[in-house]
C-alpha cells in the first residue's frame, strides 16, 4: 500500500447515512491523480485531497471529448472484508479505450493497483448496508491546452470513489425501455465500443426523449438497419425467449460490458443455453406479444442485473413476465450479488479482498 505517496486531507467530510445513498451525489475524501507527458511516459502517481482540477479553457478535453472512464465496485462483505469485483477485467478495458481514443498506453498495473490503494486509504467510506457499494470512476482527460484537433501529447489520470445505493430511482424494480428508432448509438468502426464520454454525451437527447414518453432508458438498435438490437446504454441487454437466452455480439458497436460477461459465464455454469448473437426489435415484440418473451434483463456495473418490465417499439408496449422480476433475472442478481459480498462461493475469483491499511 505504501507504494504511492498519501496526502491526507485535513477537513475529512462528514458521510451520508448508507440509506440515503443514490448514484454519484457524493464523493469521498481523496483521490489519485497520475500524468502523462510525450518522451516522458505516466509519471507521480499520488493519492491527494479531494478537489476540483484547474484546466486551462483551451485543455483538448474540453472541446474535443479526448476522455475515457471506466466504472468498477467495491463491496463490504458480510465478513467484514472489502472486495473489488473484478478490477483486472475493468483495468484491461480501461486499456482497450485508451487505445481506441488514441491515448497511449496504459500502465495498467499502476491503474490496478490504485484501485486497491485508494479504496485502502478510503476504506471507512464504503457502506455498510446491503446493496450498497463504493464505486470506483477511473478516467482519462486529453491536457493539452491547445485548439488544434490532434491527438493530446498530455494527460491526466485521476480515479474518484462515491458510496453508491441503485442506480434507477425503481431500485431493483423492473424498468420501462424504449427501443428507439430515432436515435442511433454508435455505428461500426465508431467509438461504441469505448467507454469514453462522447458517448454518453450524445446518448442525453434519446434519455429525455424516452423520459417524456414515460420511460426510464433507451434501447438502441444498431446504426445501419436499424433493426438489431445493440445496449441500452447504461447496460447490456438480454432476453430470454422460452429457454434460450440471446444477447447482442461483441462486433464493435457495444461495451464490452463486464457484469455481461459474468453472466454469459453464471449462464453456461448452470447448463443453460445463452447465444451472443444478433436480434432484432421485430423478434423481440413478436415473443412478446405471442408470449414466448419470458424476461429480458439489463447488465451493468451501475444497475448490476437489471429486470425490463416493458418494452415499447413505434408505439406499442409489451408487458414482460405481467412486469415482474422474472425468476432467471432474479437467480442471475441473487448469484452476482452473493458474489459481490461474500455470502457466495467465488468458484471464477472474480473478486479481490482489498487491504486496509492500519491507519487508513
Ligand atoms: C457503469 O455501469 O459503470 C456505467 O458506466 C454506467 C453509467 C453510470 C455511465
Amino acid at each position: 500500500m505504501g507504494q504511492f505517496p498519501i496526502t491526507r486531507t485535513t477537513s475529512p467530510a462528514q458521510k451520508p447515512a448508507d440509506d440515503t445513498l443514490a448514484f454519484g451525489k457524493v464523493l469521498t475524501d481523496h483521490m489519485f491523480l497520475m500524468n502523462y507527458e510525450e518522451g516522458k511516459g505516466w509519471f507521480d502517481p499520488r493519492i491527494v485531497p479531494y478537489g476540483p482540477l484547474s484546466l486551462d479553457p483551451a485543455t483538448s478535453v474540453l472541446h474535443y471529448g479526448q476522455a475515457i472512464f471506466d466504472g468498477l465496485k467495491a463491496f463490504r462483505g458480510d465478513d467484514g472484508q472489502i472486495r473489488l469485483f473484478r478490477p483486472d477485467r475493468h483495468a484491461q478495458r480501461f486499456d482497450r479505450s485508451a487505445r481506441l481514443m488514441s491515448m497511449p498506453a496504459l500502465p495498467v498495473d499502476i491503474i490496478r493497483a490504485s484501485f486497491d490503494a485508494l479504496v485502502g486509504v478510503d476504506a471507512d467510506w464504503v457502506p455498510h448496508k446491503a446493496g450498497t457499494s463504493l464505486y470506483l470512476r477511473p478516467t482519462i482527460i486529453a491536457t493539452d491546452v491547445m485548439l488544434g484537433v490532434h491527438p493530446s501529447h498530455s494527460y491526466l489520470y485521476f480515479l474518484i470513489l462515491s458510496p453508491v445505493g441503485g442506480y434507477y430511482k425503481e431500485g431493483v424494480k423492473p424498468v420501462r425501455i424504449l427501443a428507439s428508432d430515432a436515435h442511433v448509438r454508435a455505428v461500426k468502426g465508431g467509438t461504441g465500443e469505448a467507454k469514453t464520454a462522447a458517448n454518453y454525451a450524445q446518448s442525453l437527447a434519446g434519455q429525455q426523449d424516452a423520459a417524456a414518453q414515460g420511460y426510464t432508458q433507451v434501447l438502441y438498435l444498431d446504426g445501419v438497419h436499424r433493426k438489431y438490437l445493440d445496449e441500452v446504454g447504461t447496460m447490456n441487454i438480454m432476453v430470454r425467449i422460452g429457454d434460450e437466452v440471446i444477447t447482442p455480439p461483441l462486433a464493435g458497436t457495444i461495451l464490452d460490458g463486464v457484469t455481461r460477461a459474468s453472466v454469459i459465464q453464471l449462464l453456461q455454469d448452470w447448463g443453460l443455453k445463452v447465444s451472443e448473437r444478433q436480434i432484432s426489435i421485430d423478434e423481440v415484440m413478436a415473443a412478446g406479444r405471442d408470449g414466448t418473451l419470458k424476461e429480458m434483463w439489463g447488465t451493468g456495473t451501475a444497475a448490476v442485473v437489471s429486470p425490463v418490465g416493458t418494452l415499447g417499439y413505434k408505439g406499442e408496449d409489451v408487458l414482460i413476465n405481467k412486469g415482474e422480476t422474472g425468476e432467471l433475472t432474479q437467480r442471475l442478481y441473487d448469484a452476482i450479488v452473493g458474489i459481490h459480498y461474500g455470502r457466495t462461493n467465488d468458484a471464477h475469483g472474480w473478486t479481490s479482498v482489498v487491504k486496509v491499511p492500519a491507519i487508513a
